[in-house]
Order: structure tokens, then sequence, then C-alpha cells
């Protein structure tokens, strides 16, 4: 172990001329080096700052004032170098002093080359792997302080809290001292839902299974709502039973509000999807009736009629009187006309057909002024004209959006007076319809049932448009949908 050592540099306080060459010689045949021999405690103060050895032999016993045992206490404390005692008589009062001092031995005179070697050699030991502990510690302290997460240590026993972070203040909004005040005070702060599946693993922990991880619900000091994921390690006697546990606690609120959104977002597009399926069997079931109940009886009454004139015709052909098959074949047209009206009016309900031909902004006002007829709504128009580069399935998605808001305000909103806006700017084309009624509430907005909105919304997203609402009660609610424009081709 000396060689370890040989560099060390070694300061002599020593009253005693004598003693203190003899010592010094001795170091340096044990090959260490002497920084040199004072004899009271303000010079051993001082040469130890400015010389900064490896180690103090210090004579406890010092002429003047202050004797070894405070010099000591000082070097160590503002320098941080290991003292050894150099005393002559064991002298039990002196040595109760030391023991307030950081003492690391001693070296009885009359001395003895073998003990002062020992002595050095576990002193420096001694510094050494305190030094070594007191950076592990150090480490561990700056590791579990400086943690986002909450780190405790809490005895089974009694249920006190051995250590807690100071992340505790973030996360439960206590103070470490709150938690040392207060054995197991996180299950003080359980929510009253979740203390029965807290306890029960807390239970189980205690007993010694393995409780990885646990998801639970507290108070936070403030009063709001916090999620906290709980994972714990137990910690066992000498005698297997379990003793401790450490626990690291992270705050999970925001993940469980993201989890949250998500079943709540797929709850909704589940409904949607259905909903759309059921519009679809819905449409198809109308339109049979409508082919079948109107076409199919408007056809047969034809095919009648016809039939009844080729009869009459063939029965007597030389009596046929050109003035009553001209009155019949009249009647025949007229209703052909009402046919081909019913034709035209299941085709546009279908698809308008202005949107083909016309643009966007003229087959918005071809339907406004139905919904006007219909509802005696007033409904006002403020549009672009239709110069702008929208692809037809975009052109389509924003006219149902524009006949789901109008069907909307008749169904709903109480107004009289509505006003539809599109604008062209910067590349975007803006829809806004506001009308004049009784508003909507975000309740209305959100819920699973308002399938209309979801759907609005969905249109308008999957063109890389937004949508939004913005409504005051009792005055007024307004529509926005806002899409990307085609890049203009030149022609
Ligand atoms: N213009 C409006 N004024 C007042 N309330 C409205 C308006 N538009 C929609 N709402 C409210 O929003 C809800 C959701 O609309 P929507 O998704 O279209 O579903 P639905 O029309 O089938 O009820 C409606 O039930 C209604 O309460
Ligand atoms: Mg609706």
């Amino acid at each position: 172990m000396n060689l370890i050592f040989r560099s060390l540099k070694i300061l002599i306080v020593e009253d005693e001329k004598i003693i203190a060459k003899d010592i010094e010689a001795t170091i340096k045949r044990l090959g260490y080096e002497s920084v040199g021999i004072v004899s009271n405690a303000e010079d051993a103060i001082k040469k130890a700052g400015e010389m900064k050895p490896g180690l103090v032999l210090m004579d406890i016993t010092l002429k003047g004032g202050t004797d070894g045992v405070e010099a000591a206490k000082i070097i160590n404390d503002t320098f941080d170098i290991p003292v050894v005692y150099l005393t002559a008589h064991q002298d039990e009062d002196t040595v109760e002093r030391t023991m307030f001092t950081n003492s690391y031995g001693f070296i009885t005179k009359p001395l003895d080359d073998r003990d002062i070697n020992s002595a050095i050699s576990a002193a420096i030991y001694r510094y050494d792997v305190e030094n070594k502990l007191k950076e592990a510690e150090e480490r561990y302290f700056r590791l579990t302080e400086n943690a986002m997460d909450m780190i405790l240590s809490q005895s089974l026993e009694d249920l006190a809290y051995n250590y807690v972070n100071r992340a505790c203040i973030n996360i439960t909004g206590y103070a470490p001292a709150d938690f040392y005040l207060r054995p197991n005070l996180i299950e003080e702060i359980v929510k009253p839902d979740w203390m029965e599946h807290y306890k029960r693993n807390f239970r189980r922990l205690a007993a010694g299974e393995a409780v990885n991880d646990i998801e639970f619900m507290i108070r936070h000091k403030s009063g709001e709502d916090r999620w906290l994921n709980q994972r714990s390690t137990i910690v066992k006697n000498s005698a297997g039973k379990p003793q401790t546990v450490e626990a690291i606690i992270t705050n999970v609120t925001q993940r469980r509000l993201y989890e949250k959104k998500l079943e709540e977002t797929t709850e909704k597009l589940r409904a949607y999807s259905n909903h759309l399926q059921k519009a679809r069997e819905d449409e198809r079931y109308f339109i049979s009736r409508e082919i079948h109940d109107q076409l199919g009886q408007d056809l047969t009454v034809l095919k009648m009629d016809i039939s009844f004139i080729r009869k009459k015709a063939a029965k007597q052909p030389e009596k046929a009187n050109t003035e009553e098959l001209v009155k019949e074949l009249t009647k025949i047209n007229l209703a052909i006309d009402d046919i081909i009206n019913k034709v035209r009016k299941i085709a546009t309900d279908l698809r308008p057909n202005v949107l083909d031909k016309l643009g966007l902004s003229e087959a918005i006002v071809w339907h406004a002024g139905e919904f006007e007829k219909r509802t005696k709504i007033k409904c006002d128009t403020d549009l672009c004209d239709d110069g702008f580069s929208l692809g037809i399935e975009k052109s389509i998605s924003m006219f149902r959006i524009v006949q789901e808001t109008l069907t909307n305000i008749a169904r709903h909103s109480g107004a009289d007076k509505v006003l539809i806006k599109l604008e062209n700017i910067n590349g975007w084309l803006i829809l806004t319809i506001s009308d004049n009624g009784k508003g909507i509430t975000n309740e209305e907005i959100e819920r699973t049932s308002s399938l209309g909105i979801v759907g609005m919304k969905e249109r308008a997203l999957l063109f890389g448009g937004l949508w939004g609402i913005e409504s005051e009660m009792g005055k007024f609610t307004k529509i926005e949908v806002k899409v990307p424009l085609d890049p203009k081709v030149d022609s």
C-alpha cells in the first residue's frame, strides 16, 4: 500500500523541535515528502493553506491560544485535508475531544516507524474511501433531485417516507417536508374512485408481489386532477421480509388526455362511418321508391293511354278521328313532359348539374333560391365569381357543406336571415355562412351524434382545408370553411 502514497506531502505540526525533526526524518525514510515543520496552530493553518499537503500530522497539545484539535478541525473543514494526531499520553479528555473533529487516527509518542507508517496509510486509505463515497452520494443526490419524476423511498412498516425528491412539489403540490410529516401522504390524496385500486396494489406490493406499473388519479394540492403512473421496487431486509418500497412516479395526465381524445375521435369516426353507410342505403331506398312510385306509375298510365289509342285505331282504322287523336297525343305529350321534369328533379337532387356546367358560385345561388322558396328564410349571397380553379371533387364538397349548413339552419336555428359569402383570397377559397338564429353550444358541436358537423369537418380536412364555427347564443352562428385552391393551369 505504501507505494501508492509515496509522493504524499506531509505537514508536521509539533512544538518540540527534536521530536519534529525526528518525525520528519522518519517520514522521509518511509518515502514521503515533508512540506515543513510548524510549531503552533496559526502557522499550521497558514501553511496548510499555502502548501496544500495531502496529510497533516498534528500534535494535540500546542503552545499558544489554539490547540491541535481546533487547528485540525479548521484545516479539515477549510482545506479538506486529513489530519492524524500525535499524542504523547492517551489522555482521555483529549481523545474524546478529537471525536468531534474529523480525526483520521493517532500516533502515540514515543514514535515508532511502523506505527507512523500504518497510521499514515490507514488515514489516506480512509480519506480516499470517504471521498469516493461522498462523490457517489453527491452524484446520486444530483440525479434524484434533478429528476422530473418523483422518486421516493417509503417504509412498509410504518409507511413513513425515508426520502422524497423535490419533484413531488410539481407532481403533487406538496413539499418533501409535507411527506416527511405525513406518512403515506399519497394515499390521502388519491381520488376516492381510485382508492380501492391503489390500496389493493399497495397491499400486493407490501406482500412482496411484483407490481410493476400502476396508474391512478390524485387530487393535486391546487385542486386539479392528475393522472400518475407509479413503478415500484420492493427492498427486502436480510431475513427476506419486504421492508421498503422505492418508487418512481410520473405525471401522465397529458398522455391520458390524449388517449381520451383519441378514443372520442375514434368513436365519432365510427359513428360517422355508420351514418354514411346508412345514408347511402336511405338514398338508394329513396331513389328506388321515387322511380318506382312516380315514374313507374306515370309510365304505366302512359302505356295504357297509348295502347288504348292503338287498339281503337286498329279496330276501326277507317273511323280514325284525327281530332280526337291529336287531343289524346297532346295529353300524352304533357304526361311525358311531366315525366321528364320528374327525372330531372331526381337527377338534380342526386347531383346538381349546374355545378358541373356553371360552377360552384352559380350552384350556390341556385340552391339558395330554392332554399328561400321552400323555407321562407331570406337567403342572401355575396359570392366571388367562378373564376377560381377548384376541382370538381372539392366543388361538390363545398356545395354539400352549403346544403348541410342550410338544412341545419332550417332545422335548428330559428333564423329568418342567412348570408352566404364566398371569397377568393391568396390561393384559398373561403366560404362563410351566417344565420341570425339562436346560436350553437360547444356541447352540441362536440357530441358524438353531431354527424352533420363531423361530415362537414371531414370534407374540409380531406382537401387540406379548415372548418370552424363561431357563435353567440341568441345572436348568430357562423360557419367558415377554407380550402386551398388548385394551382392555376395556363391554357
Ligand atoms: N345553425 C345552427 N343554429 C343552431 N344550432 C345548430 C345549427 N347548426 C347545428 N346546430 C346544432 O348542432 C347540432 C348538430 O348538428 P348536425 O351535426 O348537423 O346534426 P343534426 O342536424 O343531425 O342534429 C344540431 O342538433 C343542433 O343542435
Ligand atoms: Mg344536420
